[in-house]
């Protein structure tokens, strides 16, 4: 796709660029060209998104300005998990939810739906409950049944059920695997295929985009759902990775070919590469070239449909929190001025 430039236009641009005037930069302070990393995402037929929260109406302007302008889809960070959605069995609440749907629809990015199973974030009333097997998959269903339902034809993936696997491979010993077994998971994609039959639905994982033996356990589970005709559309790969622990090209690349012989799709749902803080410049350039290498693998395999990032702004990120003494995850920094992953991205989807 880089396309040769003639001469003059070259001529032109560095000339450009020597003034200021650039649309190109390439450091910190340099202003974001006019073409979006959406639209430029677009002639690759990737979807580029971002995770946002719903606390996003009261962030800043320039928060704002970025998550309405750079992105093709974007997903709810939180307010769509179980804890939000159903905080008593007989209470469902989308105040959050459809505020976030909402301002997407009104900007023409497309959802994708985070999450219908998933152990952590579940509510109070679920887990302390002693459930039997009949009684959890009721519960289960309704939940399913109830989200997807208030948002068909609006979400356009699922993130159906989020991170089934321990990290030697075997399925999680979640709530839903101890009382109901490991059938929790094809009725969790039958149950949300009837809810909405045009959602395109996917299993959610991290620490599994390479090759090893999470996602291997990843992939029997997915050849044996697509044996048994479960409506599963696709893998997604999380990419929560460091400067020093993430997948190769090769392993990436392969685990998304053998996936795609499934007949199956991989998204990368959300990218982060954390930093031990204070980052440093070596760091940061580690950083772009784990974005530019992940995109350009997604790039090149056909069955990568969308690449999204976990919001997209330093001063907005799950890992400070949640690493302690990491942070420095994203694309843009807590000013939201541009990163060396910014460019690095645009340059991999300009080429
Ligand atoms: C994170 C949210 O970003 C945080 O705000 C929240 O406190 C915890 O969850 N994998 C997932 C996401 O699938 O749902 C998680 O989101 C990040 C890890």
């Amino acid at each position: 796709m880089r396309r040769l430039l003639a001469l003059p236009v070259l001529a032109a641009a560095l000339l450009l660029a020597a003034t200021g005037c650039d649309s190109g930069g390439d450091g910190p302070g340099t202003t974001p060209p006019d073409t979006t990393l959406a639209a430029l995402a677009a002639e690759h037929d990737v979807l580029f998104g971002s995770a946002f929260d719903a606390n996003f109406s009261t962030l800043e302007a320039e928060y704002q300005r970025i998550l309405g302008s750079q992105f093709a889809v974007v997903t709810p960070g939180n307010s769509m998990k179980w804890d939000a959605t159903q905080p008593s069995r007989t209470t469902f609440r989308y105040t959050n939810a459809d505020a976030q749907v909402a301002y997407a629809e009104g900007r023409g990015m497309k959802i994708r739906g985070h999450t219908l199973v998933w152990h952590s974030q579940l509510p109070f009333w679920l887990t302390s409950g002693n459930w039997t097997k009949q009684q959890l998959l009721d519960i289960l269903r309704e939940h399913i049944q109830a989200v997807v339902t208030r948002y068909k034809g609006r979400v356009y993936a699922w993130d159906v059920v989020n991170e089934p696997f321990e990290e030697n491979g075997t399925l999680r010993n979640s709530i839903f695997h101890r009382i109901i077994g490991p059938e929790y998971i094809a009725l969790a994609f039958q149950w949300a295929h009837e809810a909405d039959p045009d959602a395109k639905l996917y299993l959610n994982e991290y620490n599994a985009e390479g090759l090893g033996a999470k996602s291997n356990g990843v992939y029997a589970l997915a050849q044996q759902l697509v044996a048994a005709g479960v409506p599963i559309d696709g893998i997604g790969m999380q990419m929560h990775v460091t400067d020093t622990f993430y997948p190769s090209a090769g392993d990436l690349g392969a685990n998304m070919r053998r996936i795609g012989d499934l007949g199956l799709d991989v998204d990368i749902t959300e990218m982060d590469v954390r930093l031990r803080l204070p980052a440093t410049q070596s760091a940061l350039a580690t950083q772009a070239s784990i974005y530019r290498s992940i995109l350009t693998t997604c790039l090149a395999a056909s069955n990568c449909k969308a690449f999204t990032i976990w919001d997209f702004s330093d001063a907005h990120s799950w890992i400070p929190s949640t690493f302690p003494g990491f942070g420095a995850a994203l694309i843009f920094d807590e000013d939201y001025e541009p990163k060396p992953a910014y460019w690095a991205i645009r340059d991999a989807l300009e080429d």
